[in-house]
This record gives structure tokens, sequence and C-alpha cells, in this order.
């Protein structure tokens, strides 16, 4: 907990803060004075370097405005180090390897070294260096090896001065400094993890339509707009766009789009469905009928036109075809297709000329098109395959051995938002970052590092999720454990908030994409979460009411200049989570208690109604937000989904109103719902209590009392019910004294008067304890639940280990096994998770192991575990099905619905304490969770709670 007084928010950092890079800022002390003082520094470029390092230059010069109130001064001047420095004070000089004479003329004077950047992909190099030109002391250099290398090492300065990237995108302001300082520091960055890293704007209707119709004129995705973006991406240090194409074509929309993403160093793509650089919308109105069988010479002419049109820009053109508008084609097959990409090789060399090798292009193994790659269409080797997730976050496929050498390379195209089946998710974020990371370093390990493209809706609502996946593509040193998730959160949550407060967001943003991820708030409704067991649905609700309270507490302590980024980033998806879960969860009391004739349901429908108006009026708040600057960013439609298709609009859920019976006595009703009043059973080892509610049915007030064998405690045990509202009804709480309950197994008998009426509940306890050298896991109500990170034992071989990805899955974590590029395992002689137990009951003992909803990326070594009691030969489980290329598994529906497989094995069990082990076969198996069920588990979303330890 902390205190929003104490956090007064000292916006005190000594250090530049640069998401894990190294730093080269300072605001307290350096030997070179940037700002402060009397020193305002001179940014020395060259006006022969790219026009887009230029570019960057301005943006770098306003960064220190941003951050200083005075914009650096620029000189852009052709020059060498013989010539007279144009400043006189603190300089910062950046420039290209052969392109600005000035970095040239340092290189052949030895005073910077650039031996690791030279002939590097997107490199640079920063350092001090001291009488490089005359008239001039020390300056700060940055040298880049390309275009974008030096690009990155002007905005690395933005940054580590304190500019966020979302600074224009998601409002962040910079902390304001009076100093900054250069360090003495040799820094090398570059070349990237991944080559090509970006971003896919897509099913943009209707958030990001509606917004730029009304902030750029209303005619489409205009310049104005791209420019915002490509800004934001190499700030991101990406390098890469597949730009909108619901209704839109990027190149003839704006003719400036295309130069003008040039221009700043962007490299255009289309998505997977829309080959050599032609958009959807140009083949529907352009290319006349989209198939290649009758109509091949017009295609071939629409595609030249698209090569020339791209030529001399810097582009990566998508190879292949599907059918019209993202669909399968009903004519092409396996030779058509092959035929097609050799016809597009032979333009892109007629257009392009040169060495067709050289030509960056991909081929989208998407759906159908994966399934004629299976059965042997050849796609040339220079063609980098880009392998699909089931745009859910699971990767279908990743480079096989035999595939690993092909000089094209893979890549992956990955979704934050998509449209279709299941269901659409592309409200607000739902993003697991703990999912992405480790979904992401299993495909960096697998070598897909050519192209990692994401599928990123609007844009708007998932600056989070889209900093974090481009940050592991720039530079995977930085995300290689299992913790590199957290330590990302708070230093992405010290950039845009400052440091003091960066531990507490980051938990705050954690939690938050925990809660969301355990299923899309599309796929929500009334009877997700069990009323009735668990008190499952109170607590996920309680867990949401405690996420937007932590996060309104530090908005309320934030300056008023942070606030509406907070809002952005964390306070709105917060609360628009917990909204919806209101929603639900009281409309599912509301459908019951009116069952059951309870007095109170319609109050439970009233707080449902409640929150469904306060979805509209927060979507309301972010659209008025810095006078509409992100109007219609919520226009997304979002509840009363009936199909994978969204609503038309919200719908209301259902409510029922009680029947009336007038002068019935009050109504008892039991937790876990049964019929016949008979209570779960409680024992010592859990759960620490049990609850009977009892409440009026009609328009009479009526009074209660229980009573009960006194090691039965209730809380309360008697009370007084309303006419209405939520007072007609009282959950009473029931304890035990278990110091005084008779040993063995007894059954107390809890008797409710309430009107003129008497209800018997019966509550079975069992007060029989396990031995005392016993440690582990107890078995209660006829189940044991275990989280996996709470192994007894766990053995490791010389090349693999098990991890904790905390936070991962739908409860408390994951375990996996690590490293990704581990062989398949032979249990039980191989790396093994042990638990404890303790069971009261001989019998079949279901166990069920929740893993994670990851597919098969290598169809030879299907995801598999293995499981056994005691000495027993392990039972191997191999939980998804080996399926085509380009076909999902049978279960994966449900696999994707409930963001996890469960799968059930059967074990004879003997009463008494045994160890249950677990092996992860393949690395890619991540345990969520182990239910091992003696006949007493229930109906719930998350399973049982944790079983208790001793
Ligand atoms: C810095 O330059 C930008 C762009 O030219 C300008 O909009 C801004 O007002 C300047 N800031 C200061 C503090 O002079
Ligand atoms: C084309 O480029 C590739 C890759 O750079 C190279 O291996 C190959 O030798 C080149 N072919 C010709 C004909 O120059
Ligand atoms: C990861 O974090 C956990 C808890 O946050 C900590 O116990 C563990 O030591 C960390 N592991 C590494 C490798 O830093
Ligand atoms: C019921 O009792 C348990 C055990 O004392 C306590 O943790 C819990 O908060 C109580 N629940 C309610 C609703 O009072």
């Amino acid at each position: 907990m902390w205190s929003p007084i104490a956090l007064a928010v000292l916006y005190f950092i000594s250090y530049g803060v640069g998401l894990g890079q190294q730093s080269v800022i300072s605001f307290i002390e350096g030997p070179l004075q940037l700002a402060g003082g009397t020193a305002v520094a001179t940014l020395i470029l060259s006006s022969s370097d790219f026009p887009g390092v230029l570019r960057a230059g301005q943006d770098l010069s306003t960064d220190f405005g941003r951050v200083t109130g005075k914009n650096l001064t620029i000189s852009t001047k052709d020059q060498t180090t013989s010539d007279q420095s144009p400043t006189s004070g603190p300089a910062i000089i950046a420039g290209t390897l052969g392109k600005s004479k000035l970095i040239d003329s340092l290189v052949s004077a030895g005073k910077i070294d650039i031996s690791k950047i030279q002939g590097q992909w997107e490199s640079f190099t920063t350092t001090i260096v001291t009488d490089l030109m005359p008239g001039l002391g020390s300056a700060l250099v940055i040298a880049g090896s390309d275009k974008r290398g030096t690009i990155y090492g002007i905005y690395d300065i933005s940054e580590q001065i304190g500019v966020s990237p979302w600074y224009w995108f998601a409002d962040v302001p910079s902390a304001q400094q009076t100093n900054i300082f250069a360090l003495d520091v040799n820094k090398v960055q570059g070349p990237p993890s991944v080559k090509y890293r970006g971003i896919f704007l897509n099913d943009e209707q209707p958030a990001l339509m509606n917004w730029v119709k009304e902030k750029y004129g209303g005619v489409g995705y205009v310049s104005g707009f791209y420019t915002r973006v490509f800004e934001l991406l190499l700030r991101l240090r990406a390098n890469y766009l597949w730009p909108t194409m619901w209704d839109s074509m990027f190149a003839l929309d704006d003719t400036k789009n295309q130069p003008l993403a040039d221009n700043y160093g962007i490299v255009m793509g289309t998505s997977h469905t829309e080959p050599l650089m032609r958009s959807t919308k140009e083949q529907q109105k352009y290319a006349g009928s989209w198939d290649w069988t009758s109509n091949k010479a017009n295609i071939i002419k629409f595609l030249t036109d698209g090569a020339k049109r791209a030529k001399g820009y810097e582009s990566l053109y998508t190879m292949g075809m599907r059918g019209s508008g993202d669909t399968a084609s009903s004519t092409l097959n396996a030779a058509s297709l092959a035929d097609v990409v050799s016809e597009q090789q032979k333009i892109l060399t007629s257009v392009l000329g040169g060495n067709i090798s050289t030509i960056s292009k991909m081929w989208c193994l998407y759906k159908e098109v994966g399934g004629y790659y299976q059965k042997g269409l050849k796609v040339p080797d220079d063609i980098t395959l880009l392998w699909s997730d089931d745009n859910s976050g699971n990767m279908q496929r990743l480079p096989i051995p035999s595939e690993v050498g092909r000089s094209g390379g893979a890549g992956v195209y990955y979704h934050f938002d998509y449209v279709g089946d299941p269901r659409n998710y592309k409200w607000i974020n739902t993003i697991s970052y703990q999912k992405t990371w480790e979904q992401m370093h299993l495909t960096y390990a697998r070598n897909a590092r050519q192209i990692w493209v994401v599928n990123v809706g609007d844009l708007k609502p998932l600056e989070i999720p889209i900093n974090h996946f481009l940050d592991m593509a720039y530079d995977m040193t930085l995300h290689s454990t299992t913790n590199s998730t957290n330590t990302w959160l708070t230093q992405f949550s010290a950039l845009q908030f400052g440091t003091p407060l960066s531990t507490q967001i980051a938990s705050l943003l954690n939690t938050y994409s925990h809660l969301a991820a355990r299923r899309k708030y599309e796929l929500l409704d009334s009877t997700t979460f069990s009323i009735t067991n668990y008190n499952e649905a109170d607590i996920v609700l309680s867990e949401w009411h405690t996420l937007v309270s932590s996060s309104q507490s530090i908005y309320d302590s934030l300056p008023t200049s942070s606030q509406p980024a907070f809002f952005e980033l964390v306070l709105h998806p917060a609360k628009a989570g917990s909204i919806l879960y209101d929603l639900y969860v009281n409309t599912a009391k509301n459908n019951l208690y009116a069952k059951q004739g309870r007095a109170s349901a319609s109050a439970y429908g009233d707080l449902a109604t409640k929150a469904f108006q306060a979805d509209k009026d927060l979507a309301g708040v972010y659209h008025k937000l810095l006078g509409g600057k992100w109007n219609h960013m919520m226009d997304q439609t979002h509840i009363g989904y009936t199909s994978w298709q969204q609503p038309s609009a919200n719908n209301m859920p259902a409510l029922s109103t009680p029947a009336k019976s007038a002068s019935a006595s009050p109504g008892v009703f039991v937790d876990g719902g049964s019929t016949t009043l008979a209570l779960p059973p409680m024992s010592p080892y859990g759960p620490a209590s049990r609850w009977i509610d009892v409440f009026a049915k009609s328009d009479t007030a009526a009074s209660f009392t229980i009573s009960s064998d006194p090691w039965v405690k209730l809380s309360p045990s008697s009370g007084q019910l309303a006419v209405s509202g939520l007072t007609s009804e009282q959950r009473v709480n029931i304890t035990i004294d278990w110091s005084t309950v008779p040993s063995g197994s007894t059954t107390s008998k809890i008797v409710v008067t309430a009107g003129s009426t008497s209800s018997t509940v019966t509550l079975p306890l069992s007060n029989i304890l396990v031995p005392k050298d016993f440690s582990g896991f107890v078995e209660s109500d006829k189940t044991i639940t275990i989280e996996p990170e709470h192994w007894s034992t766990v053995t490791f071989s010389s090349d693999a280990s098990y991890a904790i990805i905390h936070g991962y899955g739908r409860t408390l974590s994951g375990v996996t096994l690590l490293p990704h590029s581990i062989p398949t395992q032979s249990p039980p002689s191989s790396p093994r998770l042990s638990y404890d137990i303790y069971l009261f009951t001989s019998g079949t003992a279901s166990i069920t192991v929740y893993l994670s909803a990851s597919l098969n990326t290598d169809p030879s070594r299907p995801l598999s575990y293995a499981i056994s009691i005691d000495d027993a030969t392990p039972t191997k489980a191999q939980y998804v099905p080996i399926t085509d290329l380009g076909t999902l598994p049978s279960t994966w529906h449900d696999g994707v619905v409930r963001n996890g497989y469960d799968h059930v094995t059967k074990h004879d069990v003997t009463a008494g304490a045994h160890v249950l082990s677990l092996w992860a076969v393949e690395p890619g198996v991540v345990f969520q969770r182990v239910v091992v069920d003696l006949g007493g588990v229930r109906t719930s979303y998350l399973g049982p709670p944790e079983s208790v330890r001793v």
C-alpha cells in the first residue's frame, strides 16, 4: 500500500530512462552539459544526410524544448572537422556513415570507433569527442550505420531526456529538467534482434475510421495522420508498417503517403492478403475479377503497376495471393499459386532490376495458404516465410530444422486485435504481456527473426502491448528471462510517469493484463463466473474493484499534466473492465435470484443497469478528454455478442423480475447451490468459511434466527430482512471452531427460522488431521488444487530447468521448461516437478492439468506432458491434436475461449500421502494449474481455489 500524500510526485530521476538500454544522459552531472546553466547545445547535422535523419533531428530539437523550455538550434552546414565549428557552445553531432561529411571526417581522423557498427543494419554508436573541430570543445557524437541507425540514435537521446514515444498518441508529458548532461560513454546499440519490426493498422471501423474522418477533414487516411504514425514507429525503434485497408488505399488516398513513408524511414508493406504493394480496395476497383485463372494478364499488369509505383521507396513486398477481401480463393490451388509467385518474382526483377534475392519480400502462410505449403508447394528460398498465430496470440507453426537455413528466413504475423472466430476482440486491451513474452521468446528461439508484425486494430487502446512487442523485437537480450516482462513494465511506467511511481504502476499494468486476459471481454456473459461456487464471481469482482481503487488513488496523486496519459493507459482500461464485470456479475445475480423469488433481485438488476450506463458514460469521458482529442476511439461495441461478429449496438443483457408471492416466507439458499440445502463439506484444511443466504421473498419484512452446534459460528445469527433492496437479504458467514469439533466425520444441522417457517441446512464436517510429519497439499471437499509454482521438489538437468512466469495464465502463474531450444525430454529421468499431496479419499482421481492455449509449432514434436502418482510409470498426455497446416485442432475453439487447455488423466489412488509428479515433454508446455478431483470439484471458470498446504 502507499500513501498518495507521501508521493506528492517528485519527478526526481538522476539518469535518462531508456527501457533498459545503456544510459547516455544524466540530469545531475557529466562531462558535457547539453542544457542548463549557460549551455544550450547546437545540433549539428549534415545537409547531405538522409531527409529522415534531418527530420528526426528537428524532433530532437523540439524534444529538448519539451524538457527544458529551450529548443536546440540546428546547423546543417555540410562540413568536415577542418571547418570552423558553427557554434562555440556544446554540440550534438548526428549523422550517417557515408552520408555525413562531418561523421566521415571524424572516422578518418580516428576520433570515433565505428568498427562495431559499420555495415550493420540499423546500428549506432554514441560517444563524447573532445577537440573535434576548430572552435568547438566537446560534442556528443551519434553515428549511424545507416538511415535508421542514425534516427534511432537521435531518438535514443529524446527518450533518455524523458520524451516518451507516446507524447502525442497517449499524451504523456515530459518531466521538466533544468540540466542535461551527456555521460562519458562509448555506447553501441544494434543491430536489432529482428530485422523488420512493425504493426498492422486493421479492423479500423468504427473507432479509428470515425476518428480519422473527424480529425483529418473527412478525406480518409491522409499523410497528416500517417506522419504521426511514422514518427511514433521510429521513436519505438520500429521500421515497418502495414497500412489500414478496410476502406482505404494507402498509396492513392493521399499520394504523399508513400513518398513520406520513405522520407521518414519507414519500410512500407501491405497486409498478408495484398500482394505487390496494392491494397484490397484497389484490387476491387482496378484489377477486374480477382481470379488468376480467368484474369491473369490483367492481374499481372495490376501488380506490375504496384511495383512500379513503389520503385525507389523502401518496401517489403507481400507475395502470393488469396481470394478477394481477405478470404480463401475458390479457384487458386498449389500449382496456380506457384505460378502467381513465379510471375511476381519476374515482375519484381523487371521493374526493380538487379538481383531478386536482394529484394525484401514475404509470403504469409495464413489460413488456407498453409495447407498448400504443407502439401509441397515450393516457396522460393529468398522469400521470407511469414508464420501466423491463430489470431489469438498462439503461434500455429514456427520454423522446423529443415527450414532454418532458408536465405529469406522466417517471420511472424501476430494479433493483439482480431475480427473473426471465435469472436472479435477489438474494444480495449485484452493482452497478457506474460503470454506475449512467452510466445515471442519461443518465436525468437525458433529463429523466426526476419519480420515481426502485429495486428494492432485501431492502435489507440493497445499502446502498451505495441510498445512491449516492438521492444522485444528490437532487443531480445533484454527479454531473456521470465522476469523480463515485469522489469520492462517498470521501465515503461518510469518513462511515462516517473521513477517514484513506476513499480506501483507496473504492478497495476500487470494485474490489469492478467485479469483482462482471463477471457476476452467480448466472450464474457453472466454465466462465465460462478455465483454459487467458490465465491468465484465475488472474488473476481473484488480483484477488479481493488485494481480500480488503486489506479484511482495514483491518478488523484498525479499532477494534472500527467492525468490524461494515466487515464488512457491505466485508469480507463481498469474502469472499463471493472464495469463490464459489474454488469455481468450483477446480471447473473439478478437472473438467479429472480428465479428464487428473492425480493433483492431487482436491486441487482438496478446495479447491472447502472453498470451498463457507466460503460457508456466512461466512453463519454474518453471522448471528451483534452477537448475531444480522442473522440470516437471508444466507438467500438462490446456488449451483447451473439456470434463471432460484433453487435450493431451495445445490448443490455436480459434482466428478470422476481415473481410476487404474497406473504411468502423468506427463502434460504446455500453456498454450492444445493437444492436440498446441503452445504459442501468443511475441514480444518479449508475452506475457512461457507455461507447461507436468507432472503425476503414477498413485500413483507421478516426477522430470522439461526442456530447450530456450538462450534458452528454464524455471523450474523439473527437479523431483520427489509421488504426490498439489498437489505432484504442477508448472507450469513459460517466459520468453524475446529478446537471443539468432535474428531472424525460429523454433520452439523443449521436451523434457519424466518417468518413462520424453519429450514434445516446440513454441513458435513471432517475433523481428521494429517500425520504431523506430512507437509504438502491436503485434500478437502474431495479436491486438491495446486498452483504449479508451489512445487515440493523440482529437478533440473544440465540443459533444462523449470521457470516461473509470474502472472501468466488465468490464476497465479505459469511454469515452463527453458530454454526453448531443448530437445524432446524423456520422463521420468528428465526435469520433474513434484508435489506432496495427502488424500483422505481412495478411488479414481481425475487429474486435470490446466495448460496454456499454445499450439504445436513443430508438428513432429506435439506439446505434451507426463504425469504420475508416486513411482507409477508416467502417463504421457498429448493435449493438442496434430492438424494439417492451416487447419486448427478440434479443441481449439474451446481452448481460445477459455484461454487454455484443460487435459484430464485418470489415476487409481489410495488414502494417505503421495507424490504427484509432472514433466514437460516439450518446450512450449506451460503448466497453469493442477486439479485432483476425487468427486468434489464444482463448476467454475477458474477452477477450485488453491488447496491448503501444511
Ligand atoms: C521548438 O520547435 C517547435 C517546432 O519548430 C516549435 O513548435 C516549438 O514551439 C519550439 N519550442 C520552443 C520552446 O521554442
Ligand atoms: C544475388 O544476391 C544473393 C544474396 O545477396 C547472392 O547470394 C547471389 O550470389 C546474388 N546473385 C547474383 C547473380 O548476383
Ligand atoms: C524473478 O522474480 C521473482 C519474484 O518477483 C524473484 O523471486 C526471482 O528471484 C527473480 N528471478 C530472477 C532470475 O531475477
Ligand atoms: C467469513 O469469515 C471468513 C473467516 O473468518 C472471513 O475471512 C471472511 O471475510 C468472512 N466473510 C464475510 C462475507 O464476512
